[in-house]
């Protein structure tokens, strides 16, 4: 594995045993760290890349999977330069008050199917937030989490494909868990809320790794072995949109209507108020209720 890296990028490789990568940082997210009672078989259990600071977690998962990093390798970031979100915005990403983490997956599945991985991740991270903190996390199609109407936590899916099949999933993850109210920029004031807004207590960024490596693990495995049908059931449990009026804004074209059903693919049905269906594969959906 090759980085080009500053000093502060420096990554620490930490494979178990080793205590390569240990020693150097004092940040609470370290391989030792994160696998200290962690549960699961593989996520966090391998390969656990940590870096103090990187530009994004995503691009650094990218590179490594390039390199055949195995499913499973997790790279972490106390602090990200460019953190980057969905449709190419940016993702806030300060030292020590948010987990900036991707994970590296490699299912057998046919490319089409790559949406299935996204919604299972939005269910992996509300079930983490509701389990650990029991804030009211709730998911916004396709994939944001908001807690009271506030987003809370994204996820950025890469996918890069061989053929019709999936070569690997980079599937990055942001919660803000301590942030303050006053440590958000104007822009994503009344938009954006942590973990520490919403309870009142801060929580430790390593505590919440853990038991989301552990959920996305069981998540992973149930869609492997039983398919979308429980994930989809789940998300749709863990969703306020059904029956809401929406718009959704799809490359700068804007569409409004009532959200009928998200269906077994996650592709979002909003019918018009002429009484037409609408099928939606991506876009951004904004609650009508939520509009000024
Ligand atoms: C969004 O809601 O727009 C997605 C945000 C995803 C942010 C995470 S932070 C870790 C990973 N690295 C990145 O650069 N982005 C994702």
């Amino acid at each position: 594995m090759q980085f080009n890296s500053t000093q502060e990028e420096t990554p620490s490789l930490g494979h178990p045993g080793s205590g390569i990568g240990e020693r150097n940082f004092t940040g609470l997210l370290l391989a030792n760290e994160i696998r200290e009672g962690l549960h699961t078989r593989v996520f966090g259990k391998q390969d656990v890349v940590y870096f103090k600071q990187t530009d994004s977690t995503n691009l650094r998962a990218k590179e490594l999977a390039e390199g055949f990093a195995p499913e499973g390798t997790l790279v972490v970031a106390e602090k990200q330069t460019s953190g980057r979100g969905r449709k190419g915005r940016s993702w806030f990403s300060p030292a020590g008050d948010g987990i900036y983490a991707s994970l590296i997956l490699r299912p057998a599945m046919p490319a089409n199917q790559a949406p299935s991985i996204t919604l299972m991740t939005a269910v992996a991270v509300a079930e983490t937030l509701l389990s650990l903190t029991q804030l009211p996390a709730r998911i916004k199609w396709p994939n944001d989490i908001l807690v009271n109407g506030k987003k809370i936590a994204g996820i950025l899916t890469e996918i890069s494909t061989k053929m019709d099949s999936i070569a690997y999933v980079v599937v990055g993850v942001g919660m803000n868990v301590n942030t303050p109210p006053e440590g958000f920029p104007q822009e994503l004031k009344g938009k954006a809320t942590s973990i520490l807004i919403e309870s009142g207590e801060p929580f430790r960024e390593v505590d919440i790794i853990r038991a989301f490596l552990k959920c996305y693990e069981t998540h992973y495995e149930m869609l492997r072995k039983s398919g979308f049908k429980p994930i989809i059931k789940r998300w749709k449990e863990l969703t306020e949109i059904i029956g809401q009026r929406v718009i959704v804004d799809v490359i700068g074209k804007q569409y409004c209507g009532k959200v009928i059903d998200v269906d077994d693919a996650g592709v979002l049905i909003v019918e018009d108020s002429h009484g037409r269906s609408h099928r939606f594969y991506s876009g951004d959906l904004n609650l009508v209720r939520n509009l000024t």
